[in-house]
């Protein structure tokens, strides 16, 4: 098969195609061959070493897939050879999802939703699986509560949006000015351009906040928090953010997306009823991994994917 394999850390052009031995899935194991599989912000930061996931090189990288089933792994059931099926597994271990085949744990994938192709359903697991587990398990969304999104437009914040207007919430958003029409028009109720003075000074009364930034977010999203209000973070908060969270009696949750089929099943339904879209910037051939990788280190709207 052909994977994107890389024997250094360091730039999008350490990401080179070659000729690599077909995986055979093991028991309990589908081999999928990959349509698409989607790049992460994560995908960028363990290629150029700031992130030690997969250890040293040489490494595929890759947690996105979308594909058909091509082979059964010994004792796997509910999956047929030509099934279309999409997912996010093994992360953060290696999936090696940057390939024309890849054997993956049969309980960590689940059907593609007819209403995506493989393109948008290979971008759609992690982040869409980090909306999801933000939002509904780590936030404990409810229908009618107020909601901050941070980053709205890009990968993991526009499906955020969508879930929560899913599930009945006022939701606000943020994003950089070129892309507020975007924001509203998933449907967020409030989009503030972040560029023009603080949110903290605009917002009251939240419920629950997806933070997505980093650096003082988290500190500074406490300001807007009520009494009883959640703040989800994907990145890491201060211990002195802790302390002021506890004394304003605000719920901090740290999360880490983990393989869940569940909600994949959740997403895929969404998908169905058409309460939620993945928006694609760009799609790649897996020869331009490199050139995807620069790409989405420029912020477009949504995400970005590779086709095998
Ligand atoms: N913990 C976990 O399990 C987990 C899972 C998924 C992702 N993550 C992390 O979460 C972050 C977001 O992931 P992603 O996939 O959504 O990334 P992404 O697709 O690259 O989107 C990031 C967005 O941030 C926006 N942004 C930058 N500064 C901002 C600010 N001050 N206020 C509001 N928006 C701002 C950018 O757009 P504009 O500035 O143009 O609006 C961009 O669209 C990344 O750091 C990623 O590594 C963590």
């Amino acid at each position: 098969m052909r994977a994107v394999i890389q024997n250094s850390v360091g730039g999008p052009d350490v990401l080179a195609t070659a000729e690599q031995p077909d995986p055979t899935p093991k028991a309990g194991e589908v081999l999928v061959r990959v349509k698409a599989a989607g790049i992460n912000p994560v995908d960028g930061a363990v290629r150029a070493g700031h992130y030690k996931l997969l250890g040293e090189p040489p490494f595929i990288l890759g947690w996105d897939i979308s594909g058909t089933v091509e082979a059964l792994g010994a004792g796997v059931s509910g999956f047929q050879i030509g099934d279309e099926v999409f997912g996010m597994p093994r992360f953060p271990k290696q999936a090696a999802a940057y390939a024309e085949l890849a054997a993956v744990p049969a309980d960590e994938i689940a059907p593609k939703p007819s209403g995506a192709d493989h393109i948008h359903a290979g971008a759609l697991p992690l982040a869409g699986l980090t909306a999801w587990q933000g939002l509904v398990r780590h936030g404990g969304l409810k229908s009618g509560q107020r909601v901050l999104i941070h980053a709205a437009a890009g990968g993991v914040g526009h499906l955020a949006v969508q879930i929560a207007k899913a599930h009945g919430a006022y939701v606000i958003a943020t994003t950089s000015p070129q892309k507020l029409d975007f924001a509203r028009s998933l449907g967020a109720d409030e989009v503030l351009d972040y560029t023009k003075g603080d949110f903290a000074d605009k917002l009251r009364d939240i419920d629950l906040v997806l933070e997505t930034v980093g650096g003082d977010h988290a500190e500074h999203s406490l300001k807007v928090l009520k009494r009883g209000g959640v703040l989800v973070s994907l990145l890491n908060v201060s211990d002195a953010t802790k302390t002021q969270a506890k004394a304003q009696g605000v719920r901090v949750e740290r999360m880490s997306v983990v393989p869940d089929r569940e909600g994949l099943l959740k997403l895929g339904q969404l998908i169905d009823a058409k309460k939620l879209a993945v928006h694609v910037a760009k799609s790649f051939p897996l020869e331009q991994a490199g050139a995807a990788h620069a790409f989405l280190a420029t912020k477009p709207i949504g995400k970005v994917v590779l086709t095998a």
